[in-house]
């Protein structure tokens, strides 16, 4: 399939220099990108950066002697799939909106037939001008996409909207807006691995109206198995219950209680070269299921007799074959690297994700967290990020592993 071409205007913000990290994350994803700058961005970044890193000439300005194509805009808007643009500052959304073509970047939006894609960014109050929300609002009417700013606080230190969005998000959102399915635009470092990833939240049934769960999402697992996927993998995903759609391109087994979770995870395990514990599997389960729900009438109290459930992660870890590379999460609340460090080595794991889910921004539910990566010989931090640029973190500590670890030739595929 041919590549997906990506046109990247960067304008005249602080926040320029993000856009080598959305360029670096397109090209992993197998995009060729092309790079257009506003005079004013050439004063935050110099274009020779993205020059050597797209090798490709960045266009400034159509008349500029240097410029090897003299009806570049025209050439440049007709070859590229999507107009990212990454910063997008106020007067540049003002420009694109009055159809002002004073500069190569306005003029190649005049020109261009391919979708466009804005992430803007800028001072709050510039952010709030009725000027500039009239701008977006005519251009959301033209069809135009916007990665919305997020609020914190920004480089002239105020507090408020208009920071530029995550640099991942940016990048899963352009991707999803060309619905390139990752497979197909991801990068290739993990092709050859079968991850299987447990996720969600296992129920566990009191009565058949009755359960005792926990508060796990599914964020964090399914995560996982988008960027996995977007870097070449084949994966298979075991849910429990979870609250938010699985990614595309993820064969997705059910498994909602722990001993269902169990069973699925066993009938796939052969086929894995890694297996992931993301899912907060019940430690213990009422030990009989009611088959009719249990009346209260007459009772103040109800007492649960509880039995163990079955340990998927220590089943796994004992069943290994060569090459399979087991990973597991530990949830604590106190101690957390030293419960994790002592999970690893009790089950015998490649490598732990310790988060603690008493952290603001971590845990449960949350679109960040906050973990330490724990393996027999190193620790490393991981600060609050988005689980999906967690996931990535988590993926490229296995191929680490991987490393002393080479995955069995007959379950990578590779026979
Ligand atoms: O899903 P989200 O809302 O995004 O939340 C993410 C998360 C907090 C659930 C995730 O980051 C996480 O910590 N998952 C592990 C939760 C958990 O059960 O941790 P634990 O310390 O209780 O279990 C240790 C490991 O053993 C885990 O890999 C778990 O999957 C596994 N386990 C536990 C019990 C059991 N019977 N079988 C298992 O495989």
């Amino acid at each position: 399939m041919a590549k997906i071409r990506i046109g990247l205007g960067v304008t005249g913000g602080i926040a320029a220099y993000k856009a080598i990290e959305v360029m670096r994350l397109l090209q992993k994803s197998g995009c060729e990108v092309s790079v257009a700058m506003t005079r004013h961005a050439t004063e935050f970044i110099q274009p020779l950066t993205f020059r050597a890193l797209t090798d490709k000439h960045v266009i400034v300005d159509d008349y500029d002697p240097a410029n090897p194509d003299p009806i570049a805009h025209i050439n440049f808007s007709q070859e590229i799939d999507l107009l990212l643009i990454v910063p997008a500052t106020a007067n540049i959304i003002a420009k694109f909106a009055s159809g002002i073509a004073d500069d190569f970047l306005s003029s190649t939006y005049l020109a261009s037939t391919a979708p466009v894609m804005i992430a803007p960014a800028m001072n709050v109050t510039m952010w709030e001008q009725a000027a500039t929300q009239r701008n977006i609002e005519r251009l959301k009417a033209d069809g135009v996409h916007f990665v919305e700013p997020v609020a914190g606080e920004l480089a002239c230190k105020t507090v408020g909207t208009g920071k530029l969005e995550d640099v991942e998000n940016i990048v899963d959102q352009a991707l999803k807006l060309l619905a390139v399915p990752p497979a197909v635009a991801g990068g290739t470092d993990m092709s050859g691995e079968q991850i299987l990833i447990t996720v969600g939240g296992t129920r566990e049934a009191i009565d058949p109206v009755r359960f005792i769960s926990n508060h796990s999402s599914g964020k964090m697992g399914f995560a996982l198995a988008e960027a996995a996927v977007a870097r070449g993998a084949e994966v298979t995903v075991v849910a429990g219950a979870v609250s938010v759609e699985p990614p595309e391109g993820v064969k997705v087994v059910s498994g909602i209680s722990a001993q269902e979770m169990f069973d699925a995870v066993m009938t796939e395990l052969p086929d894995a070269t890694v297996f992931i514990g993301a899912a907060a599997v019940a430690d213990y389960a009422p030990a009989d299921a009611a088959d009719a729900k249990i009346k209260k009438e007459g009772r103040e109290t109800m007492t649960l007799e509880l039995k163990k459930t079955p340990d998927i992660l220590s089943e796994v870890s004992e069943r290994r074959t060569e090459g399979q590379l087991v990973v597991g999460f530990a949830a604590e609340t106190n101690d957390v690297v030293g419960y994790a460090r002592s999970k690893m080595e009790k089950k015998g794991l490649d490598l732990v994700i310790a988060n603690d889910i008493t952290a603001k921004g971590a845990g449960f539910n949350s679109d960040t967290n906050i973990a330490t990566m724990i393996t027999r010989s190193s620790e490393s931090e991981l600060p609050l990020m988005s689980k999906r640029k967690m996931a990535d973190k988590i993926l490229d500590e296995i191929l680490n592993l991987r490393k002393a670890v080479p995955a069995n030739a007959a379950r990578s595929g590779n026979s």
